[in-house]
């Protein structure tokens, strides 16, 4: 296991290019099972969860190759088992079973067990897919699904699912008449599918909405297509410039779609400007605590809660931080502690007291966002922090401290 060894107190100056988005890139992956012939997807991110993907895929029989700056997919041949160790390893694997019920009529899936941050149920998945005509038993821990033929139908999620949504999506595309996704989750990645799924020739409208409408298509045809740009990895930077209080240009960052991070971070004393060049970061003023609570997109996202937490930390002030997705998503809290945050957690509020600085310490990630929130805390603190189990961070950021590290900050990567 590596971890990362931070110097902190060096303000970050210059800039900093963000990838493709990991939360599009990967349902995008797995509706390349839908389509007749090779996809070609551009600005795929290197992550750990994309390598896990594409080793998924080759298992089921998908062809993926990478050449250059695309990642070539073509599925052909496939045969319908998920292998357990990889649905163990990556909760996102789900998201095969509505391409392969669509394709095959069958599929075996590992239950993805819990992850750190919640239970993270499926059920929203699955009854959607019944509601499409799928059926499905547990046997050994797996779900295994099987259908005659996929038909159109209206599917209401109880609570909007990403996931959930992007499953019965494309499974939707293939099957026979119109169905209706009442309650649909929102989130640009969620729209970046859809697109996606049109290129290659699928028939969707109201992609971005709480309703979106699939017209059945016998078959897909191959496409190229571009992934949109991380709106996460690119909030992470606009942090890590207001709490280094330097000043970095995030290039490729999806402005509209950080709305309500970037009127969250200007409300602490941040300046945010969209340039030509790209989207231009740094403190406009001494940092001041806000409160804040997530929300399905376009609220506030659970993804960027633990980030904005340690810019708290050393705001002004007192904030009051409401995480209303995940059930246990402050994993984060006891290390920034460690290093000297002022922060109590009642359930699912967590009450941040600024302080004049943090201090360097060993802490551990325990997820991918906490643990991205620890190296941002680390970039702040005074003295050496060490952020140990740093493969959460590496699940969804691309080579971390080469890119931090070309801000200037004091950061390398050790094996444990
Ligand atoms: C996606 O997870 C993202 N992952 C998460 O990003 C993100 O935090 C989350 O959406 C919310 O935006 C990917 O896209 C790969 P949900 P997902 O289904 O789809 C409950 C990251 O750091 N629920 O929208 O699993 C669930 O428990 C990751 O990049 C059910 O109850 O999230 C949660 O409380 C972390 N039953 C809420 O809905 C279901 O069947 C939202 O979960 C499905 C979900």
């Amino acid at each position: 296991m590596d971890k990362l060894i931070i110097e902190g107190g060096v303000p970050l100056k210059g800039t900093v290019d963000v990838g493709g988005a990991k939360n599009a890139a990967l349902p995008i992956l797995f509706a390349a099972i839908l389509v007749d012939g090779p996809v070609r997807l551009k600005n795929v991110p290197d992550t750990q969860d994309i390598v896990t993907t594409l080793r998924l895929l080759r298992d089921i029989g998908c062809e993926c190759r990478r050449e250059g700056e695309e990642v070539v997919l073509d599925a052909k041949n496939l045969h319908p088992e998920a292998p357990y160790e990889i649905v163990r390893k990556m909760r996102a694997s789900v998201l095969c079973m509505g391409p392969l019920l669509a394709r095959l009529g069958r599929v075996r899936a590992a239950l993805p067990g819990g992850c750190n941050i919640g239970a993270r149920p499926i059920d929203l998945h699955l009854k959607g897919l019944e509601r499409l005509g799928a059926k499905f038993d547990l046997a050994g821990g797996d779900m295994v699904g099987s259908c005659e033929s996929l038909k159109g139908a209206v599917v209401h999620f109880d609570t909007p699912t990403v996931g959930g949504t992007e499953n019965v999506l494309m499974a939707a595309v293939l099957a026979e008449g119109e169905t209706v996704l009442e309650n649909a989750a929102k989130e640009p990645e969620v729209v970046d599918l859809a697109n996606f799924l049109a290129a290659c020739g699928a028939k969707i409208a109201g992609q971005g909405t709480s309703e979106i409408r699939v017209r059945g298509v016998s078959s897909l045809t191959g496409c190229g297509y571009g992934i949109i740009p991380d709106r996460i990895v690119a909030g992470t930077y606009l942090v890590a410039a207001g709490i280094t209080d330097g000043e970095v240009l995030v290039r490729n960052c999806p402005f509209a779609e950080l709305e309500p991070v970037v009127l969250k971070l200007r409300s602490m004393g941040m300046g945010i400007e969209k340039t030509p060049e790209g989207v231009l970061a740094k403190r406009s003023g001494p940092l001041r605590g806000a409160d804040l609570t997530t929300q399905p997109h376009p609220g506030f996202p659970t993804d960027m809660q633990a980030q904005t937490m340690a810019l708290m930390c050393l705001a002004e002030g007192a904030s009051v931080v409401e995480e209303s997705i995940f059930e246990n998503r402050f994993m984060h809290v006891p290390e920034f502690c460690r290093m000297g945050a002022q922060i109590t957690v009642r359930g699912r509020t967590a009450m941040v007291r600024g302080v004049s600085r943090l201090k360097g310490a060993p802490v551990m990630a325990s997820d991918l966002r906490g643990g991205a929130a620890l190296v941002l805390a680390g970039l702040a603190a005074s003295g050496t922090t060490q952020v140990r189990r740093i493969y959460h961070v590496d699940r969804g950021y691309e080579a971390i401290e080469k890119k931090l590290g070309g801000l200037g900050a004091r950061i390398r990567r050790e094996r444990e």
